[in-house]
């Protein structure tokens, strides 16, 4: 069903996505879509959503009561991203506002990304990288850039979710041993395809030769990895983080890498995006990358059909018009 062009809802869509992909909201809406990536200040986004019924929107759009205290009208945010820390749900869901994600999507290209990161740190890719194309190669050396194996190594996954059982499986193909830690423990017939072994907090990260991050980030969340955590692991491991920087004290975490108290760590995400510690990027023994992990153009692709999906469905339109696919469980009380 198409509607009318007048009393059609008006959507805000906060990012620039793929053109011919949002064109399917045209049928149905009104679009304001942004034509430039931007970082919307608090005032420009409750702008936009001030006549606005739904609102397709990314992570760097946060959203709260703030930004909807004037948006009568707003009844559905579709988050294009599986994680949505960007949004106050509790405050959404109070004023019956419906928020949606995009998980499954980007689960298998995520897990390759954090596979490829955690390697990237071992080995020490980027940091090879750096030193050849600074002239540095004056020819081949045995001892040269020695990293760490990841085959046979014991790989600690925590958050064993989708993409955290993607990378489990990943891991076997290497040969490795898999222990992961969650807030609830899997059904046995799932760690027996994923090979893993469920531990505790502190003895995944003391056994564990390379420990990959892949939990959602809340409150609860928040510096999870800190000194401590960093003090119990083994000076020769990894630590990859593909979930969001919060979870980590980057402070901790710079001293520990300085500090020659772990070798590696790979990030794909940082606590005050986009700015990164100074102290991270000054140092060769941590692998940085701008949080693309789930960034191929196939996934990215499918996350934005996904979102735009949700959204016509959240807001009474199409085939699955009140069922949105993927609505946002209700929060939590803290
Ligand atoms: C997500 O989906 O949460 C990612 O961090 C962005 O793709």
């Amino acid at each position: 069903m198409s509607t009318n062009i007048e009393s059609r809802p008006r959507v805000w869509v906060s990012q620039p996505l793929f053109d011919d992909i949002i064109t399917r909201l045209e049928p149905y809406f009104e679009v304001d879509a942004a034509r430039e990536v931007a970082d919307h200040a608090p005032s420009r986004i409750a702008e936009a959503l001030r006549e606005a019924d739904g609102a397709l929107v990314t992570l760097n759009d946060p959203i709260g009561a703030a930004e909807v205290a004037q948006a009568p009208r707003l009844r559905a945010i579709a988050n294009v991203g599986v994680g949505y820390n960007n949004l106050d749900i509790a405050a959404l869901q109070a004023r019956g506002i419906v928020v949606t994600n995009t998980p499954d999507v980007l689960t298998e290209t995520t897990a390759d990304f954090g596979f490829a990161l955690m390697m990237a740190a071992a080995r020490r890719i980027t940091e090879a990288e750096r030193w050849l194309r600074d002239g540095q190669w004056q020819g081949w050396a045995f001892k040269s850039l020695l990293g760490a194996d990841i085959h046979g190594a014991t790989l600690g996954i925590l958050g064993m979710g989708r993409i955290g059982q993607g990378i489990a499986k990943r891991a076997a193909g290497f040969g490795m041993r898999v222990l992961y830690h969650n807030r609830h423990r899997l059904p046995e017939a799932v760690e027996r395809e994923c090979r893993a072994s469920y531990v505790d907090y502190e003895k995944l990260f003391a056994q564990s030769d390379h420990v990959v991050l892949v939990l959602p980030y809340s409150a609860q969340s928040h510096h999870l990895v800190d000194a401590a955590t960093l003090a119990r692991m083994k000076p020769t491991a990894t630590l990859t983080n593909i979930a969001r920087g919060g979870l980590i004290d980057e402070a901790a975490l710079a001293d520990a890498l300085a500090g020659g108290r772990l070798a590696a760590a790979g990030l794909d995400v940082f606590e005050g995006e986009p700015r990164v510690d100074p102290r991270l990027l000054a140092l060769s023994n941590v692998v940085l990358t701008p949080h693309i992990a789930s960034g191929s153009l196939a996934t990215r692709r499918a996350m934005v059909a996904l979102a735009v999906d949700n959204l016509i469905a959240a807001l009474g339109f199409g085939p699955e018009a009140g069922k949105p696919r993927n609505p946002v469980p209700a929060a939590k009380p803290l």
